[in-house]
């Protein structure tokens, strides 16, 4: 015999050891084998419905890949690379299991339709499960502010201290970018939610199949409009990668800040041991090797959607086997995501800011600066000109190695007739952090109103 695969009988010659590892797939789409058993399943049920196979044909190939599925998940199967992937895999199991009725299943299918299905399916399990990690580090975020979120600290801009804020202010900033994630997740899903079965390879079927039942039996509450693009659109693919950048380039950053806040000339946070790794050389070291991961870890993410677009970029329609490439990288890309995810979370656990170092600090920088200029704004002064001012305190304060605090009140009253005593409380960071007053501003006030806002967001499922 030419060839021992169902598929191939137009062949005239075995085919060559290197195209069976070139072409296979299943050394990484088994981990969709779940997806596979339940979308053939629901299919032969449509196709029995339909008359287009017997009851107990469809009893047969139930029963049949049922346990298929089952030795799967206890990995007892053992898979076969001739069998290019995990499509055929369990098709030729079923054919040898239960004869001829497993030779019934493909009716009306092909295996574009199907590997376009357990994508999704798997995606938009992915998408959730990454929604719920989301969850779990903002929520985890949000503990932390309560817990530690009144420690008055400097903001940055530019990497140079600029105005004082809150911890909480600073960590729930987080807060809002992984909301943002979850987000575009959430909306991504519905271009995920959508059934492809029944587009067979690229025009559909002269079979009667009904695709509305297929995908209500699997849980989409859309069918695909198009067969050529049902089986070659991998849209959603991309937006899952990009949804994963993002977060991941969040990821990164609240990474990137840590590792800065855990040096020694900073000295804000302290994070456990337990998420720490030491030097073999350097016996006093800790080092934050978990964040840098996280950190690293975004290039590869990044590099997933990159590929991904790139796979895509000028193919012909309709399916072309390029599109298998698309499978390693999203499985990268979200196994990347979810166990960064997953250790951030956790490492914001057991984080502690450390107040005395903080503190010890924010009389550099001359945080209160600009609530001073808004102070003689106040007084009456255009903010041009009161900018104007505080510049020149500053760099007398600059000189004499003083806080603004320090100035005598002349110094005040000198540049702006209306200013008096009170000045002195905006002055210094702390009472800074106390006159904030424009909503989602880094102060006392404004951290309880968001603290509230969060509470009752993260109780709520998305
Ligand atoms: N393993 C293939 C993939 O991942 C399945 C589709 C194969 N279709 C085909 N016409 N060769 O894309």
């Amino acid at each position: 015999m030419a060839n021992n695969k169902s598929w191939q009988s137009r062949m005239t010659a075995e085919q060559d050891s290197l195209a069976v590892n070139f072409v296979e797939s299943i050394s990484y789409d088994k981990r969709l084998f779940q997806y596979d058993i339940d979308g053939s399943i629901a299919h032969a049920r449509m196709l029995s419905e339909q008359g287009l196979i017997t009851n107990k044909e469809f009893s047969a190939i139930k029963k049949g890949l049922e346990e298929i599925g089952s030795e799967m998940k206890a990995g007892k199967f053992s898979f076969d690379v001739s069998c290019e992937d995990i499509h055929m895999v369990i098709e030729a199991a079923l054919i040898a299991r239960i004869g001829d009725a497993g030779k019934k299943l493909h009716t009306g299918r092909s295996r574009n339709d199907q590997v376009a299905l357990d994508m999704r399916m798997w995606a938009r399990d992915e998408a959730d499960i990454i929604t719920e990690l989301l969850k779990d580090l903002q929520a985890a975020l949000v503990e932390l502010a309560h817990k530690q979120g009144q420690v008055v600290m400097p903001s940055f801009t530019h990497l140079q201290r600029a105005q004082p804020i809150i911890s909480g202010h600073y960590l729930l900033a987080y807060v809002e970018m992984f909301q943002r994630d979850r987000e575009r997740l959430a909306d991504a899903r519905k271009r995920i939610n959508v059934s492809p079965i029944g587009s067979g390879a690229v025009a559909g079927s002269t079979l009667p199949l009904d695709r509305k039942r297929t995908a209500e039996l699997l849980e989409f509450p859309v069918v695909s409009r198009n067969s050529i693009d049902s089986i070659s659109d991998r849209d959603f693919c991309i937006e899952l990668v990009f949804c994963c950048s993002t977060a991941a380039m969040h990821l990164s950053r609240l990474a990137e800040d840590w590792i800065i806040f855990m040096t020694e000339e900073f000295g804000f946070i302290r994070l456990s041991d337990a998420f720490c790794t030491s030097s073999s050389m350097m016996p006093q070291k800790r080092n934050p090797d978990m964040l840098e991961l996280i950190r690293g870890k975004t290039g590869r993410v990044y590099g997933s959607l990159v590929s991904l677009l790139t796979m895509m970029k000028s193919q012909p329609l309709a399916y072309n086997r390029d599109m298998q490439e698309d499978k390693e990288r999203m499985f990268d890309a979200v196994d990347t995501l979810r166990a960064s995810l997953a250790i951030m979370a956790a490492m914001v656990r057991t984080v502690t800011f450390r107040e005395d170092r903080i503190s010890d600090g924010l009389d550099r920088g001359f945080l209160d600066a600009t609530a001073l200029a808004e102070y003689f704004v106040s007084c009456g002064m255009p903010f041009r000109q009161s900018h104007q001012v505080v510049g020149r305190l500053v760099a007398q304060c600059e000189k004499q190695g003083i806080k603004l605090a320090q100035l005598p009140l002349e110094a005040f009253t000198s540049e702006c007739v209306s200013a008096d005593a009170s000045v002195y409380k905006c002055l210094d960071p702390a009472n800074v952090t106390r006159s904030y007053k424009s909503s989602g501003a880094g102060g006392v006030k404004q951290l309880k109103d968001q603290l509230k806002f969060w509470d009752k967001q993260l109780s709520k499922s998305l």
